[in-house]
């Protein structure tokens, strides 16, 4: 889905044949400056030599997997725990879909509780027990105030919705009622730091700190599912970039810049849930040693000097510079998001909820776009609800290159729409 037509791909889908640093070959040999980067996970850019090396070497030294215990485990464990406020201990799978799961049923065991509060408009994976009003058609959605949640594709079970309550995003009056009326069935409040699943809608200033009171006020944990936000926005994720501390965190993508690991990591008493064994953390391919030497790999170049300030700085140029191209042709645009995760939105009024950016989405004329781009030699993706990667192999030259593509579109789709 997310790499065919039905995700938006037009007239076809897409073939690529290798990548390299910030750039991606199609089978016919074009080449592209990419900002898709494999959905996220790719940070480092293609091919990032040092994670390349150290996939190389496991594999030469020790093999794909061992299915024990291996050193490479805790080196890797005290990077993230280093790195990572609030994370006292860490645990690993393969993608992220699982570390929500886990962080899930972590959080009803520990508390004893059922409920789980997500934000309408969230992605966090497509477990039947979360994947709910992720995009619902807002006619079937209920009211604003207090949606109805909706299995976001048949075969989930319907009776599901009796464990979830749904809130709109960024309405902190809303989640402090809720929590204080029903705070003992709520286990956890999930929530994305920054909305990256439907095109980068950042938190109110105050929001996720708010959350964060209402919910250690009443015995209900934070889950902050940080699978976009974590080693992306700072090297100590969202709650580094925002100063919030969750109870719970799920990493995944850049974690492993392209090799498939994610983790949970938080409160030492939660995560000894695992420790003793009471909840399992099952899965065969758990800390392979592919994945791990490869994310011990990403963390140390992550972790040089400068690396958040320079993906920053380069996202912010090209984000201004892309709104500016519009805005100079008289088309209404703005930047949600921040540096390395970003998204054009075409009107004067950001969005602060899914119902908002629903009607705010110009999904014919972002397309149009994004095909008039991939034309010129730029890939992003083609959902206005999705949004551009940034990685510390992109420079100076592509963001130019890219400003300059988005001139030669901004010209030939203006006097279609305008
Ligand atoms: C915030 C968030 N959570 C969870 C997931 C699921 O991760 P995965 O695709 O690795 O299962 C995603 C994937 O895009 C995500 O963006």
């Amino acid at each position: 889905m997310a790499r065919s037509t039905f995700a938006g791909y037009a007239p076809h889908p897409l073939y690529m044949e290798r990548g390299e640093g910030a750039h991606i070959f199609d089978v016919d040999g074009n080449e592209y400056i990419d900002y898709l980067l494999a959905l996220g996970p790719l940070i480092l850019g293609h091919r990032p030599p040092g994670v390349t090396r150290a996939v190389v070497d496991v594999l030469e030294r020790s093999g794909s997997m061992l299915g024990t215990n291996h050193p490479l485990e805790p080196e890797l464990a005290e990077r993230v725990v280093r790195a990572i406020p609030g994370a006292e201990l860490v645990r690993f799978s393969n993608s992220g879909t699982e570390a929500v799961m886990m962080a899930l049923r972590l959080a009803r065991a520990f508390t004893g509780k059922r409920l789980i509060v997500r934000f309408e408009g969230h992605f966090h994976g497509w477990s039947d027990a979360i994947h709910w009003s992720v995009r619902p058609a807002i006619p079937a959605a209920g009211l604003e105030h207090a949606p109805r949640p909706l299995p976001a594709v048949p075969g989930i079970p319907e009776e599901l919705a009796e464990s979830l309550i749904v809130l709109p995003w960024n309405r902190p009056e809303l989640l402090e009622r809720t929590i204080r009326d029903r705070h003992h069935e709520i286990a956890a409040v999930i929530t994305e730091p920054l909305m990256a699943n439907n095109g980068c809608i950042e938190p109110l200033p105050g929001f996720l700190r708010a959350i964060r009171e209402i919910t250690a006020a009443h015995g209900v944990l934070l889950i902050l599912d940080e699978v976009i936000t974590g080693f992306r926005l700072a090297l100590g994720g969202a709650q580094e970039y925002y100063g919030v501390r969750a109870d719970l965190a799920t990493f995944a993508k850049a974690l492993g810049a392209g090799y498939p690991i994610s983790a949970v990591a938080g409160r030492r008493d939660v995560m000894e849930l695992v420790a003793r064994n009471e909840v399992p953390y099952l899965g065969t391919y758990n800390t392979n040693s592919v994945v791990v030497a490869a994310a011990i790999a990403a963390l140390d170049e992550l972790a040089r000097p400068g690396t958040y300030e320079r993906l920053f700085a380069l996202g912010d140029r090209l984000a201004n510079g892309l709104r500016d191209e519009f805005r100079g042709a008289g088309i209404p645009a703005l930047v949600q998001g921040l540096g390395p995760v970003f998204q054009l939105w075409f009107t004067d009024t950001p969005a602060t909820t899914y119902r908002e950016a629903v009607a705010r989405a110009k999904p014919t004329f972002y397309a149009t776009f994004q095909q008039a781009m991939l034309r010129r030699g730029v890939l992003f993706h083609p959902s206005q609800h999705e949004h551009f990667f940034l990685s510390t192999a992109h420079d100076e030259e592509d963001i130019e290159r890219t400003l300059e593509a988005a001139r030669g579109a901004v010209a030939e789709i203006r006097d279609r729409f305008v």
